[in-house]
């Protein structure tokens, strides 16, 4: 059922975003690796990171707290130790991040089998970029046409490799390293372009060798990894879309609580201070986890045009809709360069965002690697699809509310992926009139 976002008054009042989904794949993940028990506050309750409790569930982790009803506060999960992953047939549902992380695990057990498939929208994303250097490793992968899901991973002795990314990927480089915890001899991954680096951390905090060297980052193999707590913040990509929403819509402040703040996601504060925006980051103590957490706070501002490319693209990657959308309120032409990744998203994100704000009357132009917005004073509004991308839909709720005439969005469902009470958290923040 379509949904109508309209033009309501300011946006006003704080909230804490839903928790981290890239920080929540990965506790769940490591948890599974682990032998004892790892607590998870704050887990995400959303259909992608569901189908990384039933992943790890189904490769033998004992996974307590979450149910028909959703995911408790609370998550417990007993591992199956680093070498325990149980033969299954796995179903990612939407999750990339599963379909990418998942295999490097897998590949490189003393025996076992597994596939890993999802819906229509993961049938269409890459596997071969996980799928080639795992092979360098000497894992035992295949998929179909050599590149598309389902993905079939065959246990193998691995051996440690040298790889540098061709594109910046956090996706590839978690799955070298999860790969590098049981190859022979060390794994090196560089990254040109810096990628966040949660799995990192991650591994780190659980007691793997993982040291930053040479442009990129050494895994060690390891006898075991052990998680015990972790808490996982609100998630800098959910947040987002309230900083630009408070942003636009004239007279809003809006705070929002407990965020996640490591530097390889924040590039759209960078991006947005450039356009002119004041955001407030008050840190908060007792970063979780590894993980930086501020309190951040954002008042309407008059933007200007900016350039976006290069090493900044990675630390905005999921952010570079917004900053399109942003472009359509600001003075002057933006410029997104860099960008092709965007193009292998839930959606040809590229396309997606080009097309839907040009339906709500923006002037935009895609290029190859990104897009070209000219501001234009804001955006008339107008009906869009969301082409089932979760991110696409929120696009089109907060341009809603900052347009002249509002906005409708087909496939608002889309949202769950990553935000189930997305329209809930806006409404509170627009003083309930809307949706
Ligand atoms: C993610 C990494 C990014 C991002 C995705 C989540 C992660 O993908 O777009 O939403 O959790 O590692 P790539 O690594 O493919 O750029």
């Amino acid at each position: 059922m379509p949904t109508r976002f309209d033009p309501a008054g300011p946006l006003r009042g704080s909230l804490r975003p839903p928790a981290d989904k890239s920080i929540s794949h990965r506790t769940a993940l490591i948890a599974a690796m682990g032998e004892g028990e790892t607590t998870i506050e704050g887990y995400l309750d959303s259909a992608d990171t569901r189908s990384t409790l039933a992943a790890v569930a189904a490769c033998g982790a004992e996974v307590e707290g979450v149910g028909p009803d959703g995911v408790a506060p609370e998550v417990k999960i007993r591992g199956v130790g680093l070498r325990g992953a149980r033969a299954a047939s796995i179903e990612v549902g939407n999750a990339g991040t599963l379909l990418r992380l998942l295999p490097g695990w897998l590949a490189g057990q003393p025996q076992g089998r597994w596939t890993l498939d999802g819906d229509d929208s993961i049938r269409r994303r890459p596997v071969d970029r996980v799928a080639e250097p795992l092979g360098l490793m000497g894992a035992q992968l295949s998929c179909r046409d050599g590149r598309l899901p389902p993905l079939e991973v065959e246990a193998a002795p691995l051996r440690g490799i040298e790889y540098e990314l061709p594109v910046a990927s956090a996706q590839v480089k978690s799955c070298l390293l999860f790969a590098g915890l049981l190859a022979e001899g060390p794994t090196w991954v560089g990254e040109r372009l810096r990628s966040r680096d949660h799995t990192e951390r991650m591994l780190a905090a659980a007691g793997a060798h993982v040291t930053w060297l040479r442009d990129g980052v050494e895994v060690r193999p390891a006898e075991g990894v052990e998680l015990g707590e972790m808490a996982v913040p609100a998630d800098f990509s959910s947040a987002a879309f309230f900083l630009v929403g408070a942003l636009l819509v004239p007279g809003s402040e809006v705070v929002l609580e407990e965020v996640g703040v490591n530097p390889t996601r924040t590039g759209l504060l960078r991006i947005l201070e450039r356009m002119g925006a004041e955001i407030e980051v008050e840190p908060l103590p007792g970063a979780r986890g590894g993980e930086p957490l501020a309190t951040l706070r954002v008042r309407v501002a008059a933007l200007s045009a900016t350039d976006v490319g290069g090493g900044e693209i990675p630390l905005a990657i999921d952010e570079l809709p917004l900053v399109a959308l942003a472009a359509c309120f600001a003075e002057g032409t933006t410029t997104i360069r860099d960008a092709a990744e965007l193009r292998r998203k839930e959606s040809d994100r590229v396309a997606t965002t080009c097309e839907a704000l040009a339906a709500l009357g923006a002037s935009v132009e895609p290029t190859e690697d990104g897009m070209i917005v000219e501001g234009d004073g804001g955006l008339r509004g107008g009906l869009i699809e969301s082409h089932g991308d979760h991110r696409i839909a929120m696009l089109g709720a907060i341009a809603g509310l900052a347009s002249r005439e509002g906005v409708t969005v087909e496939g608002m469902d889309a949202a769950g992926v990553s935000y189930p009470r997305f329209e809930a958290d806006l409404a509170s923040l627009s003083g309930g009139s809307r949706p």
